[in-house]
């Protein structure tokens, strides 16, 4: 099937459908900050800025992978493009595969460093795919947006409930030790939506990995996008088998603190399901660098650029509100508070002997 079409499915459908975890969370309404009546420190001293990757952000904020490949795709990455310059935070691109079999759709993918000259732009491929193409075609993708990183995508759920797709993931971990090794810019490798566990997280920091990005359980759930494709293409057993993986996965908040206790240089970023400001302060403190959402900026990234920016700014405002009443002025601050974690999240700690 046409690429250009499917991702417009994608993007239509998470714009129309429930397409979140249906019973399962992010597993972050176990995690509480002490909340301080004493603060002793004033919104006006509140620092959000943080290095992440040789790059210096206002706020430790960035908008994950969404899309490119289409006139849509166009719209989506301008107006998301814009807003990172603006407020000095930074974006990855959505799967820039399509440009490997349609380099005529370029445009969808060079408007983002055109409109963010300065601001931290990663590349996007899946996993899948480094086996099909070599590093020379890499580099082109990675310079066709002059990409301070190449983000490699773990989608393993979603190939195998793609109606059209015939996955084969033997070798590839293989496959991105060669590539991390040949390329000049990071590599970060992120889930989609199912999360990172210690086993797989160790194995990515020794092949040379610079940071993780969990994308766990909770948020956007690409069995259920994948279950309205089905519907769509009359595929009633993908239907039926996507049903059963829509809460399949591993929680954000657990998600976090696995790649935590396995990695010790790699940056963590936390996503999947962030929502809010406080969501993004409970992964920082159980152990995230940086924080990334995707679903929460579709719409407004397909209105304006402006309405981006709201979105953005009311996370950055929820942070900076989270800080005060934790009583800390700087994200590295806050990393050093101890969450107080109950219920489902701390019985997965204790079983996994994970530290919190
Ligand atoms: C419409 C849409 C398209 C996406 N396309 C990609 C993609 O091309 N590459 C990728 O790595 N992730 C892709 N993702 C996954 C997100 O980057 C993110 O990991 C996931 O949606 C979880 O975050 P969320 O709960 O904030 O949406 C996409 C997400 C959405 C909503």
């Amino acid at each position: 099937m046409n690429i250009e079409v499917r991702k417009n499915e994608h993007i239509e459908i998470c714009l129309t459908k429930p397409v979140e975890a249906e019973r399962e969370t992010t597993w972050l309404e176990y995690v509480y900050l002490p909340h301080r009546s004493l603060p002793e420190v004033d919104p006006r001293d509140i620092d959000l800025e943080i290095d992440f990757l040789g790059f210096k952000f206002s706020a430790p904020i960035m908008v994950s992978a969404i899309t490119g490949g289409s006139n849509l795709g166009f719209k989506i990455n301008a107006n998301i493009a814009e807003t990172v310059e603006k407020l000095r935070l930074g974006m990855c691109v959505g799967s820039q595969r399509i440009l490997l079999e349609k380099p005529e759709s370029i445009y969808s993918f060079k408007i983002v460093r055109d409109k963010a000259p300065t601001a931290f732009i990663s590349a996007n491929i899946g996993f899948q795919e480094l086996r099909r193409y070599g590093v020379d075609r890499l580099v082109e993708l990675i310079e066709s947006i002059r990409a301070d990183a190449l983000t490699i995508h773990l989608n393993p759920l979603q190939e195998l409930l793609q109606v059209e797709s015939e996955p084969m993931f033997r070798g590839l971990l293989s496959a991105m030790k060669d590539i991390v090794k040949e390329l000049k810019i990071p590599v970060i490798v992120k889930e989609t939506g199912a999360g990172i566990i210690r086993e797989d997280a160790a194995r990515l920091e020794e092949i040379g990995v610079k940071a993780i990005d969990v994308a766990g359980l909770g948020g956007t759930s690409w069995s259920r996008v994948e279950y309205y494709r089905a519907i769509r293409w009359h595929d009633d057993i993908k239907v039926e088998v996507s049903k059963a993986f829509w809460d399949w996965g591993i929680p954000t908040a657990a998600s976090i603190l696995e790649v935590k206790s396995a990695t010790r240089n790699i940056k963590l970023v936390a996503s999947g399901g962030l929502r809010s400001g406080v969501d993004m302060a409970k992964a920082i403190c159980l152990g995230a660098d940086m924080c990334a959402i995707a679903l929460p900026i579709l719409k407004p990234a397909l209105k304006s650029a402006q309405e981006v920016e709201k979105t953005l700014k009311t996370f950055i405002e929820g942070l900076r509100i989270a800080m005060v009443l934790t009583g800390v002025s700087k994200i590295d601050d806050l990393k050093k508070i101890k969450p107080i974690i109950v219920g489902r999240l701390a019985e997965w700690v204790n079983k996994r002997g994970l530290n919190s």
